[in-house]
């Protein structure tokens, strides 16, 4: 490279520095409301006057093993907050997102099935949100989990948020919406024009920004301030006994680090497994993850959910089958299917093409579910900058 590209080139790179500074100057100025759009604003949301702020903390285990806290975007993220809220976002104004994830439990439902916007209801039970970005901002977009890809839904069909929030919104059990008729509707009500030039520094609303700033509101969903967030700071060691467990949770948990943590992780933030059978059936109705590929060894096959908040997130599995904590623990224990795709970790050892039976006892089954009772972060499910700000 001679030198005048080379001093071409800085240039170009510092004037992109300068713009993109003055750039962020300027989104930063335009984001405070003006009293006329504030007032706008107030007739229908409540939001508050200054900039939400979505910056997400993670605790010491996470940020010691390299997670990254994703960066949101705050103006994006207000911008998304509204739209979960929205029941504009369904066909007939019945539905929005947080109809069937509700903050309460942990952006879930208490159905086995949810309804959608006619009333039809949804072929699967709700999952909760409160960990996904763990599958998608940490893992920049990707979602690899130690090279592992993992999706979103109980068969992994989506690749993103934006991809999956664009199925929900079009999907005709659920929200029934048409996409390309979406941001027209939007456009109606005043505050958007003011919220999407806040997010995007001009008030045109198309898909893409609709479905990415849904993506920023949900990847700032993290709940990571748990009981057991807090002991395995402290010692930085899951199968280590924790100081601030009772005794039972102890030894829930190191029940659950050697029948189930190989599926749904040691720190509740990784994942070494993302789909598995877990032997609910012999045979499978809904075939999961086989629906989609097509292939018969993924017959059965769903997501391993993340058990943070598992508490709150009944009835459990991908039919809700299991209204509590105990039935869950119960199928572990004495009720798992042999079936030609279940799970290698959940045949008996001794007994070839026979499934394994956890058999544990009535103290051990306590234990597990006070265990499972501590991945609850109530301080999430509280949290106002994930509440309805709609006035009615
Ligand atoms: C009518 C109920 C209903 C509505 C409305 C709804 N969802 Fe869902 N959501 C579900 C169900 C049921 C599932 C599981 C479906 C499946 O796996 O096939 C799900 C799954 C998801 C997942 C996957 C989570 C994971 O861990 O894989 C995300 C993310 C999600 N919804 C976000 C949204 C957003 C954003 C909206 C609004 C645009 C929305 N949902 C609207 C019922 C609903
Ligand atoms: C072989 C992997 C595997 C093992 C081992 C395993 N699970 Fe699961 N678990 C799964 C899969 C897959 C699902 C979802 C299955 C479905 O819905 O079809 C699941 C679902 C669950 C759910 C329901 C979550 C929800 O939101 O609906 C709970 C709770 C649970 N498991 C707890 C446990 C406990 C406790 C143990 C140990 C006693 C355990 N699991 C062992 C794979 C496993």
């Amino acid at each position: 490279m001679n030198t005048r590209t080379f001093t071409l080139l800085t240039l170009f790179a510092l004037s992109g520095l300068l713009t993109s500074c003055l750039k962020d100057n300027v989104a930063v100025q335009e984001f405070n409301y003006t009293d006329q759009e504030f007032s706008v604003i107030s007739r229908d949301l409540n939001l508050p006057i200054d900039r939400d702020n979505y910056l997400v903390h993670l605790p010491q285990h996470m940020m010691g093993k390299g997670f990254i806290p994703p960066s949101i975007n705050s103006a994006k993220a207000t911008l998304g907050r509204v739209l979960f809220y929205d029941t504009k976002l369904s066909r007939n104004n019945s539905v929005s997102c947080a109809s069937c994830h509700k903050q309460e439990l942990a952006f879930s439902d208490d159905l086995a099935f949810s309804k959608g916007f006619d009333g039809q209801l949804t072929k699967r039970n709700s999952l909760p949100l409160a960990s996904t970005a763990n599958f998608e901002a940490s893992y920049g977009g990707g979602g690899a989990f130690n090279g592992l890809k993992a999706g979103f839904f109980w068969d992994e069909r989506a690749q993103s948020i934006h991809d999956q929030s664009k199925l929900t919104i079009q999907d005709d059990i659920e929200m029934g919406m048409d996409m390309n008729a979406l941001p027209g509707k939007l456009a109606n009500e005043e505050y958007y024009h003011i919220l999407f030039k806040k997010a995007y520094g001009d008030d045109i609303i198309n898909e893409n920004r609709i479905l990415e700033s849904i993506q920023e509101f949900v990847n700032a969903f993290f709940c990571v301030d748990s009981k057991f967030d807090e002991g395995l700071n402290r010692t930085n060691d899951p199968f280590s006994s924790f100081p601030n467990y009772s005794t039972a949770e102890n030894l829930g948990k190191s029940l659950f680090m050697q029948h189930c943590a190989s599926c749904h992780s040691r720190d509740m933030s990784t994942l070494s497994t993302v789909v598995a059978n877990n032997g609910l059936d012999a045979v499978y109705a809904d075939k999961g993850l086989g629906g989609i590929s097509g292939r018969e060894q993924d017959e059965g096959l769903f997501k391993v959910p993340f058990l943070r908040n598992v508490a709150l997130t009944a009835p459990y599995m991908h039919d809700g089958r299991f209204a509590t904590l105990a039935d869950v623990v119960e199928h572990y224990s004495s009720g798992i299917q042999a079936n030609p795709n279940l799970d290698p970790l959940l045949y008996n050892p001794s007994a070839p093409g026979q499934a394994m039976q956890m058999n544990f006892t009535q103290d051990q089954k306590q234990a597990l579910v006070a265990f499972l009772q501590t991945l609850t972060d109530y301080n999430f499910i509280q949290d106002a900058r994930f509440s309805d700000p709609f006035k009615n």
